[in-house]
């Protein structure tokens, strides 16, 4: 753990690199707080995909987990990404391979598949559609097909089903930190916080999500809190949206739904390991071209939906 006087060294390093590299920092809501200080910006999967894409930099520094990084790299081909620590993965992403999404198409031949960011390349490359958490309603419901497919969160896939008129199958993964929630737990917060506001992602369980008062992505979460007139919240995701949460609205109070909301792939990054993947310009994240290209088409399809969720 890096001390206070650490930090702020290596943030300025950090800083003077970026510049001259003409690069960006780019930080996913669950960073370790001082990774997200340092970042040129944070955000939700959507967002950061967009911002990625959208940046003008040459070198894109992801500090993520390994996906997220990844779809940077597909949707910039022309620009560098690296992302400072590459075990970052994500065991969701990792319940899915090429070979089980094929097989679970073959199952359902005339149903597109939507899948969330929270896959490889490989699986996006056999996908119809791309989604996340932010837009998984919008894109099911864009799609001109009664039946659709969504892998590889059941999850995500249970909630979007709520809001869709389409007959929905899924795929049987889950985010394990955010599966291991439980109603009972929840409730129990709730009971020592009557008057809190009880906000959780939709990859919690659907036992989870009907005790929502709202359902949101992370950065959707940071917009709700924003506007909200609520003044304590019980947070039903990984813990690390607290600290910009607690920044942007430091009158509010935040309380985490459980003390084990805590994703170890997140919190791996250290501004040591942003500093030494920038100044070696290492860890560049590559996808081969013919993977590249069909994965790209659907994170395109998905990035050209109109939101309503
Ligand atoms: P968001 O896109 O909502 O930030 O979620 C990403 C993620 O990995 C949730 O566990
Ligand atoms: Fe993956 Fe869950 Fe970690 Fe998000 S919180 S990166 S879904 S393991």
């Amino acid at each position: 753990m890096e001390t206070a006087v650490e930090i702020d060294d290596l943030e300025r390093k950090i800083r003077d690199l970026l510049s001259r590299r003409n690069a960006i920092l780019l930080a996913h809501n669950y960073q370790r707080p001082e990774v997200q200080d340092a970042a040129d910006l944070t955000g939700d999967s959507l967002g950061l995909s967009i911002e990625a894409a959208a940046t003008q930099a040459e070198v894109i520094v992801f500090s993520g987990v390994h996906f997220m990084a990844e779809s940077s790299a597909i949707l910039s081909p022309q620009k560098t990404v690296l992302i400072p620590r590459p075990d970052a993965g994500c065991p969701m992403a990792d319940m899915i391979t090429r070979e089980s999404a094929l097989d679970f198409k073959s199952r359902y031949p005339d149903a597109p598949l939507v899948t969330y960011i929270n896959s490889t390349a490989d699986v996006k490359a056999v996908t119809d559609i791309c989604c996340t958490s932010a837009n998984s309603v919008s894109v099911v419901n864009s799609l001109d097909a009664r039946t659709v497919l969504m892998a590889p969160d059941r999850n995500l896939a249970h909630y979007t089903a709520r809001f869709s008129k389409k007959m929905m199958h899924w795929y049987d993964g889950f985010c394990p930190i955010h599966e291991r929630l439980t109603p009972d737990e929840v409730k129990a917060v709730k009971s020592k916080h009557p008057d809190a506001f009880f906000i959780a992602h939709p990859e919690c369980r659907p036992s989870v999500v009907d005790l929502a008062d709202k359902v949101a992505s992370t950065s959707g979460m940071l917009d709700f809190v924003k506007k909200s007139p609520h003044k304590e919240f019980i947070i039903g995701t990984e813990m690390g949206i607290i600290h910009p949460l607690k920044k942007a609205n430091p009158d509010k109070e935040f309380i985490p739904a459980a003390p084990h909301m805590v994703c170890a792939n997140m919190k791996l990054t250290t501004l040591q390991d942003v500093y030494d993947c920038l100044l070696e310009m290492k860890n560049v994240v590559t996808v081969a071209p013919d993977i590249r290209q069909a994965a790209k088409a659907s994170l395109d399809r998905m990035v050209a939906v109109k939101r309503t969720d």
